[in-house]
């Protein structure tokens, strides 16, 4: 039985492939095999022996199986390894190319006008307290134009302390900055924001705005005008019929809103444009009296204009999208063209 034991161990030890380990069970633990060929022959043996090499017979099945099994493994592992050698005659792989985002180019471009222009990029926080969001913006809890801005507020321990919310615009950044600055000021404050609000071709919940803001002490709408349609000029480097027309914000006295002319019917009537042919790009004004004093700057000694522009329908108009929706849909067919 030792000697068979050795036989069969150098036979497993030397096994290339799956076939010779068939082989090596079939020829010992087979139907016909040694292993059963030894068992069946028990009945002819003493009992001593039968039971010394029943014993015997058993324990190198069971010992043989397991040595087949551990080998049969070390050879597929190996196999595998062999699979993945490297063939350096194969072709590459296609090599896929990473593409920054609409709204990101959108703002780089942005950045890159305003700063041109002496501008300077500030950034501000996405959470944001009611204070900067409303109050120092001259709209006061029960004044209308807070409908205006369906708000997502944050859960907080003490709201009768102080009031959290996602900011529904960039302007909390205008009070916060002329608080901490003199004029003269020329910022930008290129960000997200959000609004509990329906989605539709030309409406996102979390959007993404550019606020601006400029100050000084003979700062007038003429220098808005100049500001806003050389960076558009810049920006569009196309002709784009855009107009001008009177609104209200309460933080801005006068106010107006500019409009672009629909880039997915070209001012015919759609539905991106609800019909009228025109979608709002931005809201602006001169600088509310009240913002400075909140701000504690003398509404006497410094005026000046500022901005918000819809980022997402900016890109819009630059690249002639005609939803909003498909900025943030993770589409490959739609962000691969950029
Ligand atoms: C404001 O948010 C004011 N803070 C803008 C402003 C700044 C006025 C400074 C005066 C001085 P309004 O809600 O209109 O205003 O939004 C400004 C621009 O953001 C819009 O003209 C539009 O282009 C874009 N916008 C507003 N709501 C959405 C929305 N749901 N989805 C996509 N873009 C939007």
């Amino acid at each position: 039985m030792l000697e068979l034991k050795k036989a069969a161990e150098s036979e497993v030890e030397q096994a290339r492939n799956p076939e010779d380990l068939d082989r090596i069970f079939n020829r010992y633990l087979g139907k016909e095999g040694l292993v059963v060929r030894i068992l069946r022959s028990l009945k002819d043996m003493e009992p001593l022996q039968r039971v010394e090499i029943g014993k015997s017979a058993n324990e190198f099945n069971v010992a043989l199986r397991d040595l087949i099994y551990k080998k049969n493994q070390e050879l597929k592992k190996h196999s595998k390894r062999a699979q993945k050698k490297i063939d350096i005659t194969r072709p590459r792989r296609k090599v896929q190319f990473g593409h920054i985002h609409p709204l990101s180019q959108t703002f780089r471009r942005v950045e890159e006008i305003f700063q041109g222009m002496g501008f300077t990029v500030v950034e501000g926080t996405e959470l944001e307290t009611e204070y900067y969001n409303f109050d120092a913006l001259n709209i006061p809890y029960d004044h209308p134009a807070r409908d205006k801005w369906d708000t997502f507020w944050i859960k907080v321990p003490n709201p009768e302390k102080q009031k959290l919310l996602l900011r529904t615009h960039t302007s909390p950044m205008q009070a916060r900055f002329l608080e901490k600055h003199n004029p003269p000021i020329r910022i930008i404050v290129p960000g997200r924001v959000f609004r509990h609000e329906a989605t539709d071709a030309s409406h996102e919940f979390d959007l993404c705005q550019i606020e601006g803001l400029m100050v000084g002490d003979d700062i007038s709408v003429a220098n808005f005008k100049v500001v806003i349609s050389e960076f558009l000029k810049r920006f569009l480097n196309k002709d784009i019929k855009i107009r001008l027309r009177p609104s209200f914000f309460s933080f801005t006295e006068p106010s107006f809103e500019i409009d672009f002319s629909c880039v997915a019917c070209k001012g015919k009537g759609c539905g991106v444009c609800k019909q009228s042919g025109w979608v709002e790009l931005m809201g602006a004004g001169m600088v509310h009296p009240n913002v400075f004093k909140a701000a504690g700057l003398n509404p006497n000694d410094c005026q000046g204009f500022a901005f918000g522009i819809g980022a997402d329908r900016l890109a819009m108009l630059k690249y002639g999208i005609k939803d909003i929706r498909h900025f943030r849909s993770g589409d490959m067919r739609f962000l691969s063209q950029f």
